[in-house]
């Protein structure tokens, strides 16, 4: 079964990728990200996606989720993990932590959301009751134990709009709400993978408190990249011990 890995913020290319091919997908929705590089990771089949292009120049809001996930649909990749940047919204998810949530709030706007807009015989609404792929989950966090990484089983990843961070009224909302992390890249991803049929699990590596969380302190991108650089080595350590299925 050949995985997808859509990479975000800190995981523009995967070392140790062995690149067997790069292709150009052409879509009914425009361009996806970049190429996709299609190749060997420990012995199997992977093929990567980096979501904010190779040199990090496309912001949350304006990444063709459409056309990335329509290409790897096109290209016959049957599952997709998403690897992406939170803040922690919850105690249990501090900085450097990585998670595989289990539930989704969207508060982003403005993006395009759906295959099914157009050309329709009849209008469609996919069953998104629990967004995130069962099975993928349980395989990542095996994969994680094995790697020796404490990854967090569940919680609720807060889809924001970015490209800016939140206020600290915003975080103080969302955790009222029931999120345990924001990102700004989940969504339409995640419901675009559903309606393609793609089953789709994201893990979310911790960079940051969310904004207000550390009383009187900003955000600093310094601070951010630097926690979300220890984060990837867990994440890429995880994926090294994703035994072929
Ligand atoms: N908010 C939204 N997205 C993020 C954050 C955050 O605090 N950190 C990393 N991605």
């Amino acid at each position: 079964m050949s995985l997808a890995i859509i990479g975000g913020t800190g995981l523009t290319s995967l070392e140790g990728l062995e690149i067997t091919r790069r292709e150009v997908v052409r879509t009914p929705y425009g361009e996806p990200s970049t190429p996709l590089i299609h190749g060997s990771f420990k012995g199997y089949d992977i093929t990567f996606l980096a979501r904010h292009g190779y040199s990090h120049n496309i912001p949350p809001h304006q990444v063709n989720y459409r056309a990335n996930i329509w290409a790897l649909r096109h290209v016959g990749v049957q599952r997709v993990l998403a690897v992406a940047a939170v803040g922690g919204i919850n105690e249990q998810y501090g900085p450097g932590r990585i998670a595989i949530p289990d539930q989704i709030i969207d508060y982003t706007h403005s993006r395009t959301t759906t295959f099914f807009d157009e050309d329709l015989s009849q209008v469609t609404h996919i069953d998104f009751t629990y967004p995130y792929d069962d099975e993928l989950r349980s395989w990542l966090l095996r994969a994680a134990q094995e790697a020796g990484v404490d990854a967090v089983d569940g919680g609720t990843y807060g889809a924001t709009q970015g490209p800016r961070l939140e206020t600290a009224a915003e975080i103080k909302r969302m955790r009222q709400d029931g999120c345990d992390v924001v990102g700004m890249t989940g969504m339409p991803e995640a419901a675009l993978a559903r309606e393609a049929e793609l089953p789709y699990a994201h893990c979310a590596v911790v960079a940051n408190w969310g904004a207000g969380m550390e009383s009187g302190q900003t955000l600093s991108m310094d601070d951010i990249r630097a926690n979300l650089t220890r984060g990837m080595e867990s994440v890429k350590m995880i994926i090294g011990s994703l035994a072929p299925k």
